[in-house]
């Protein structure tokens, strides 16, 4: 015999103005990465309302869509593509040139320079021109370097050596000369040998004449870690004359979530989204995931997770209210969890009862609290202790006691209460707040 209210956040904020709209008052673009087949329902809702810019997860790899050699697969890429468009989005493409997620058969093929030359030139026109007119930009080559800012060896590098990377944004450029052109990397954020070897490439590839247009910023951080000199990094980007995007940004927390971690996540949005607005060449803002359900953290990195802006029931996080704000969003964060009373009959007998209301907290806190509820069979309370209950016809109000007005995250407060009853004592449904 249970009645329960549960005082949650509405998992949607009709009234708050979306991410996107924020953005473009800023001129920047705010994106997230998607799974076409998870395009529906609350999913697909959020990803077309909060979002101006769209990036395939996983769909345009080389693995996805030619898992065999000269047999394509652009299934799930056309859909997104399809989406965006039927959203007024973009479409940043995902990537061409990678050490990771390829197709076997090229992994396990031994291929001279001059063929390996001829496979990274048709993959590109192939791609790029499927999709020509409709990216706004392309992680061309994705990862190139190691930690120290060396070349990373991979299938690339070792087979054409660093002239791969001109090469693959050469045949880009070709394919679609519309679309921007990115080199992406992670662990670039900050000012560090790997961030400035990516920007002594980006210098000399725009004194060559090769056609580069801006550099990713993955941003896959860790909670309390964003580094200082992120907007600093941006700026010498954008001194060299190309465009900034953070393209994966997620910020992961030790497991489990709780409120203080909620609010320096917050806190991290809020400064990574501050940097990117603070320098007028950051155009691209975008989530690798916009909800913890559809995040490749909690696989990647054991007992971390709950990094994206929603959590897994699409309510938004804190951290949503961290972009917002950057953003000059005015929103109000919800609370983060939720205080629900609950009633129960712990015994009866032929003409009264015990009745028992308890309230516990979960990720939310109270320093006071009212239950209040309305009897529908003439019950009428005779006594009540560790609250004080008021009833006024069948309208029953029970506030605290002064020694028992908190109850923490994670805690519980009961008060009982005896009562008569005649003919039937139904549960009534109870009200905290
Ligand atoms: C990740 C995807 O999110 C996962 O689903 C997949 O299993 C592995 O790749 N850097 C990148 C992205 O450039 O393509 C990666 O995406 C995350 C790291």
């Amino acid at each position: 015999m249970l009645g329960t209210l549960l005082l949650t956040a509405p998992a949607a904020h009709a009234a708050d103005t979306p991410l996107r709209d924020l953005g473009t008052a800023k001129g920047k673009v705010i994106g997230t990465a998607v799974t076409g087949a998870k395009l529906t329902g609350s999913y697909g809702d959020i990803a077309g309302a909060q979002f101006s810019s769209l990036t395939p997860g996983n769909a345009m790899k080389w693995g996805s869509v030619e898992p065999t050699r000269g047999s394509f697969n652009w299934a799930e890429a056309d859909q997104i593509v399809e989406f965006a468009e039927a959203h007024g989005q973009q479409v940043r493409g995902h990537t061409l040139v990678w050490h990771s997620q390829n197709p076997s058969w090229l992994t396990n093929g031994s291929w001279t320079s001059a063929q390996l030359g001829t496979l990274l030139d048709d993959h590109i026109a192939t791609e790029v021109g499927r999709y020509k007119g409709r990216i706004a930009a392309w992680d061309v080559v994705n990862e190139p370097f190691n930690e120290d800012g060396t070349y990373r060896s991979t299938l690339w590098y070792n087979g054409l050596g660093s002239g791969y990377i001109a090469r693959a944004l050469t045949a880009a450029r070709a394919a679609d000369p519309a679309a921007k052109l990115y080199i992406n990397d992670y662990n670039v954020e900050g000012v560090n040998a790997k961030s400035t070897a990516l920007y002594n490439l980006v210098k000399s590839l725009k004194e060559q004449g090769v056609p580069i247009d801006g550099v990713g910023l993955q941003a896959h951080l860790i909670l309390g870690q964003v580094p200082s000199t992120l907007q600093q990094n941006i700026q010498r980007f954008a001194d060299l004359g190309v465009d900034v995007a953070i393209t994966e940004l997620d910020i992961r927390m030790a497991l489990p979530a709780d409120t203080a971690k909620l609010a320096q996540q917050k806190a991290d949005y809020k400064a990574v989204t501050a940097a990117c607005v603070a320098v007028s060449r950051c155009v691209n803002l975008t989530v690798w995931g916009f909800t913890d359900s559809d995040s490749w953290v909690d696989s990647t990195f054991p007992g971390y997770g709950a990094a994206t802006p929603y959590d897994a029931n699409y309510a938004p996080k804190p951290a949503y209210y961290g972009i917002a704000e950057a953003l000059g969003g005015t929103t109000t964060p919800p609370p983060t969890g939720a205080c629900t009373a609950t009633y129960s009959v712990p015994s009866q007998w032929n003409t009264g009862f015990t009745g028992n209301v308890t309230i516990s907290c979960s990720g939310a806190s109270l320093s006071s609290w009212k239950v209040t509820w309305t009897y529908g069979a003439g019950q009428q309370i005779t006594q009540a202790w560790n609250a004080t209950c008021t009833q006024s016809g069948a309208a029953v109000s029970c506030v605290n006691a002064s020694y028992n007005g908190t109850v923490p995250d994670g805690g519980s407060v009961s008060f009982g209460f005896n009562a008569n009853w005649s003919g039937s004592n139904p549960v009534p449904t109870v009200t905290l707040g």
